[in-house]
């Protein structure tokens, strides 16, 4: 269980209660040396083979691209793209590293400050000298983590919505930047930034091995919240629940809409969605929704639970499949919701605890009630996996 009072490196010596009070969601903090002894999991040649695979999603943002400034691409890329880049001006951007590196998915451990689920992903770039993306302003909060080289960090204050963008380009670039008095640093490997959402700033590469870990959160906006909640319990109310005028009286005004139609339409709706249970019901399944669907794939063939007890008896262990996302939901005593990749199970309030947390489970899982069943139907939609046959990272060449 994380220690609320226990103070970390990572957070520069407070507190995860004193980080979450003073700066979460609030301002950023610079954290020298948040991971001392950080040595990169990966070299900038093998941030480039992972542009080059299909099903990853990679961009590269040229400050003077072929057709316009600030150009982005998509990846798969291939070794034409990299050659033709010029020495500076430019940065690759990979998308959930965190699910292809188990090196990168194992530094997220170290955010369990935060509810798991608020975890979006681990974005890497790399950027030669000179290169950025550009001073821009970020929805979700973020932990920057120098994980190799030096970047620059220039932090501009809050601009808010109605902030100037430069028109034309793919990318929303403030047209109107200044750093703000004692807000730029240079980082080096193991420092890190946390910026809280809508945050003017702009990180460029001082060194030829640049690379950055965007440790990113994930959080619905109203729009998404309302329109997905809707569209959940939408489905349940019936065809025949609909707007009622047992009160009408005679219209003063035949064709208008008067403070009791509207009185009725809003009881109508207020009534419809205050609806505590299917609203945890839908958040949990929202918020463990895969990033990629396609990197969740359902066994060929069911599981028999009594089998996967034999083989975890045996010593077989399970792993989380990269990319799927677990969060639960206490019922009552002897019952909770276990929220796996955008589906729930009713099980057992600690199984579910247990499952939500660990990354790895062996035998001892079998101590809770029904365990099995609950494995082999994670199993079978392919949210856990064998431990022990876990893709290494595609190798790669001399790429950059
Ligand atoms: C980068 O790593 O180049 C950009 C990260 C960010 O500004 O959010
Ligand atoms: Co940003």
């Amino acid at each position: 269980m994380t220690s609320a009072n226990t103070p970390r490196t990572l957070l520069g010596g407070l507190t995860p209660a004193q980080f979450l009070s003073q700066h979460w969601q609030k301002s950023p903090l610079l954290i020298r040396g948040a991971l001392p002894d950080l040595v990169s999991p990966l070299e900038p040649d093998d941030l480039a083979g992972l542009a080059c695979e299909e099903g990853i999603e990679a961009r590269l943002v040229e400050e003077h691209g072929p057709e316009k400034p600030w150009q982005v691409s998509h990846g798969p890329f291939d070794d034409a793209t990299f050659s033709r880049l010029p020495s500076s001006g430019w940065s690759l951007l990979v998308q959930a590293v965190d699910h292809y590196v188990p090196e990168v998915a194992e530094l997220l451990e170290a955010f369990d400050f935060v509810p798991s689920w608020r975890l979006d992903d681990v974005m890497v770039s790399y950027a030669p000298p000179g290169g950025s993306v550009g001073a821009h302003v970020d929805q979700y909060d973020v932990f920057l983590l120098q994980a190799s080289g030096k970047r620059r960090w220039q932090l501009g204050g809050s601009p808010g919505d109605q902030a100037q963008l430069i028109a034309g380009i793919d990318l929303r670039i403030l047209e109107d930047f200044s750093v703000e008095a004692g807000q730029e640093w240079v980082l080096e490997p193991g420092d890190m930034l946390y910026l809280p959402p809508g945050v003017a700033h702009h990180g460029i590469s001082e060194s030829d091995d640049c690379m950055t870990f965007s440790i990113g959160f994930r959080a619905p906006s109203a729009d998404e919240i309302v329109t997905g909640f809707a569209d959940y319990i939408g489905e349940q109310l019936g065809d025949d629940r609909r707007y009622g005028d047992a009160d009408l009286q005679p219209p003063l005004h035949v064709g208008e809409l008067d403070d009791q139609a509207i009185a009725r339409v809003r009881e109508l709706l207020l009534d419809a969605i205050d609806r505590p249970e299917q609203m945890a019901q839908w958040f949990g399944r929202a918020m463990t929704q895969p990033k990629y669907l396609d990197q969740v794939v359902p066994a060929e063939s069911a599981t028999a639970p009594s089998a996967l007890r034999a083989s975890l008896e045996r010593g077989d262990r399970l792993s989380r499949s990269p990319g799927s996302r677990f969060a639960w939901r206490r019922q009552d005593e002897s019952q909770a919701i276990l929220f796996v990749d955008g589906d729930a199970i009713l099980c057992d309030p600690e199984l579910a605890r247990y499952l939500a947390a660990e990354t790895c489970i062996d035998a001892g899982v079998l101590d809770y009630p029904e365990s099995e069943r609950v494995l082999a139907a994670l199993v079978d939609s392919g949210s856990l996996s064998s431990a022990d046959e876990e893709d290494e990272v595609s190798g790669s060449g001399e790429i950059l």
